[in-house]
């Protein structure tokens, strides 16, 4: 099916989950239309896939500077939120940067064609590596059935060779009206 869509999709998630593979990956599979760096933090970049385009905000996973991603939470149609499932350590960490985000009101408010939050992909890349925690156990340490404010889509990925991504990024296309 052919789609034209304009979206501004925020990729966000902790430092070293892969958000900069992902983005990378979409735009050699599109075609890259511009790069800003606005600021410290963090760097915009536009491009095309699957007939959307994607201005990705790539955002630093440092905290530090979330009061400057959260100013793209209003102007945002979509969510890429990326995890490392190798990452035991600070899965709850990512949990909690989840929470954060979809509690936020610019989350949450009533948008012009719903009245739900804006949905949110989650990877759960680097799922090739051995010590990969199951998608199982992933979802419920995100708490994922518990969220009920927001489409919400939880997809294994391979940000390195793509496996998961046009699958999570159709879903995604798809909640996009
Ligand atoms: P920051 O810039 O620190 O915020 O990191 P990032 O989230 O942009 O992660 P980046 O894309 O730089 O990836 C971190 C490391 O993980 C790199 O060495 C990648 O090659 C590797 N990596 C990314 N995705 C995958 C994956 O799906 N599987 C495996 N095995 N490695 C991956």
């Amino acid at each position: 099916k052919i789609k034209k869509k304009e979206a501004n999709i925020l990729i966000v998630g902790l430092d070293n989950s892969g958000k900069s593979t992902v983005v990378q990956y979409f735009q050699s599979g599109g075609k890259r239309t511009e790069v800003t760096v606005p600021t410290i933090g963090f760097k915009v970049e536009k491009f095309q896939n699957a007939g959307l385009t994607l201005t990705a905000f790539d955002m630093s996973g440092q905290s530090k500077y979330r009061s400057l991603w959260e100013r793209y939470y209003s102007d945002c149609h979509g969510v890429i939120f990326v995890i490392d499932s190798s990452d035991t350590m600070r899965m709850a960490v990512a949990s909690n940067e989840l929470l954060l985000m979809i509690q936020h009101p610019e989350m949450v408010k009533n948008r012009s064609t719903t009245t739900t939050g804006v949905p949110i992909l989650i990877l759960a890349n680097k799922s090739d590596l051995q010590v990969a925690i199951p998608i199982g156990q992933i979802r419920a340490e995100l708490g994922l059935d518990e969220i009920n404010t927001h489409p919400i889509h939880l997809e294994a990925s391979n940000a390195l060779t793509g496996v998961g991504l046009h699958a999570g990024l159709e879903w995604l296309s798809d909640q996009i009206i």
